[in-house]
């Protein structure tokens, strides 16, 4: 028995604070090789039947041994709690990468991570003592998974759609989310806040954008806006699933799953995170998805609409890309309000000045 410390990643404390926090339930600490084997392999955890598509673990090089009491700190040294060494085991990334990401391809950000954190991994239940430090504009929308339950249900609400999201909320994030709202009791705005690739909008910036759209376009009695402190992993279609499990840990009974839910460059095809659907015990899992085909502005129709709800031709339809909006952004121009709202603009075209100015 012994009583050493270990520092925790930015992701691995976001982990620490989902398996705290009940966000990541059924687990209770960080996975040991009967349930990494069957999470890559399965998408479930080693009972065969609880799904979970990507495995949350502990990598590193700390010399320990079973039985071990390890304490363990935040990225920014906050001490958080122990954990209590049941395993220590060596995981086949390159195994782990071909299955989760559906690629061994190290440009990919989450196959890079987890290459980097190496293939020795530490199991075991944790104690938690606290939870990692947010920010003020963080905490005062934050819930911890019974505490969205207790509001879902103080509101009433029996049908509640959750929204995955790590950009901010565009028009057709907001078509989606309002769409769903349409056949739900409550929406459940669930941003991720925790380490996301560079490029990506930081999520400080993002909440500005969800309050802005929380006072001018949002009925306050029909929405919840809650923080999502996990770490992105840009799994794609695993990610979709696992994304689904935590919003049903947080009480949400339906998924909002678009294009490309949770992807990064060309690596996934833009309706797989749908279709690997079908590949999972809907019961099991608890939570139903809601998919919606690729939305955009149409001149025509003068709103929002898809391929499903849209008769006009590609011509007639508004499409930036991800890096036409940021080229926009950066110099100083705001996206058409078919795109984007105009209170949101202003928030972006502020943050891309004052990230030049340095
Ligand atoms: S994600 O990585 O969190 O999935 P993003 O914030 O872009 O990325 O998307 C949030 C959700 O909205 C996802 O379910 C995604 O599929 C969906 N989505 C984003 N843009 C569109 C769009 N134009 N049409 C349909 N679904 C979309």
């Amino acid at each position: 028995m012994s009583d050493k410390t270990l520092k925790l990643s930015a992701r691995q404390t976001a982990d620490f604070e989902l398996l705290g926090n009940g966000g990541f339930a059924p687990l209770t600490g960080f996975m040991g090789s009967e349930d990494w084997r069957s999470s890559v392999e399965n998408m479930t955890l080693a009972d065969g039947r609880e799904v979970w598509p990507i495995p949350v673990t502990l990598a590193t090089d700390l010399e320990a041994s079973e039985g071990d009491l390890i304490h363990l700190l935040a990225d920014n040294d906050k001490a958080l709690g122990r954990i209590r060494v049941s395993e220590i085991f060596e995981r086949d990334v390159k195994h782990e990468a071909e299955h989760v990401y559906r690629t061994t391809d190290e440009a990919h950000p989450g196959v890079a991570a987890t290459v980097a954190e190496g293939p020795r991994c530490i199991a075991g239940t944790i104690e938690a003592d606290a939870m990692p430090d947010h920010e003020e504009a963080f905490m005062r929308r934050y819930f911890t998974p019974e505490q969205s339950r207790q509001e879902f249900a103080d509101r009433g609400w029996k049908r509640i759609v959750a929204f995955q999201t790590r950009n901010p909320i565009h028009r057709a994030h907001e078509y989606l989310t309002k769409a769903a709202l349409e056949v739900c009791d409550g929406l459940f705005l669930h941003p991720l806040i925790g380490e996301t690739k560079s490029g990506d909008i930081p999520a400080d910036v993002r909440m500005k954008c969800y309050e802005v759209l929380m006072e001018n376009y949002y009925p306050n009695d029909r929405v919840v806006l809650g923080v999502n402190p996990a770490a992105m992993r840009y799994a794609g279609p695993r990610e979709a699933i696992f994304h689904a499990v935590v919003r049903r840990n947080y009480g949400a009974t339906h998924f909002i799953v678009g294009r490309d839910h949770a992807g990064v460059g060309s690596y996934y095809g833009t309706y797989d995170a749908q279709a690997i659907f079908d590949e999972v015990d809907i019961d099991a899992l608890g939570i139903r998805p809601l998919m919606f085909e690729h939305t955009f502005w149409c001149y025509k129709c003068e709103g929002l609409g898809s391929h499903k709800t849209c008769p006009h031709t590609p011509e007639d339809r508004l499409f930036l890309s991800g890096t036409k909006v940021r080229e926009m952004l950066e110099a100083g121009e705001a996206p058409p309000h078919e795109f984007s709202r105009q209170e949101v603009a202003e928030i972006l075209i502020d943050a891309y000045r004052d990230d030049a100015q340095g």
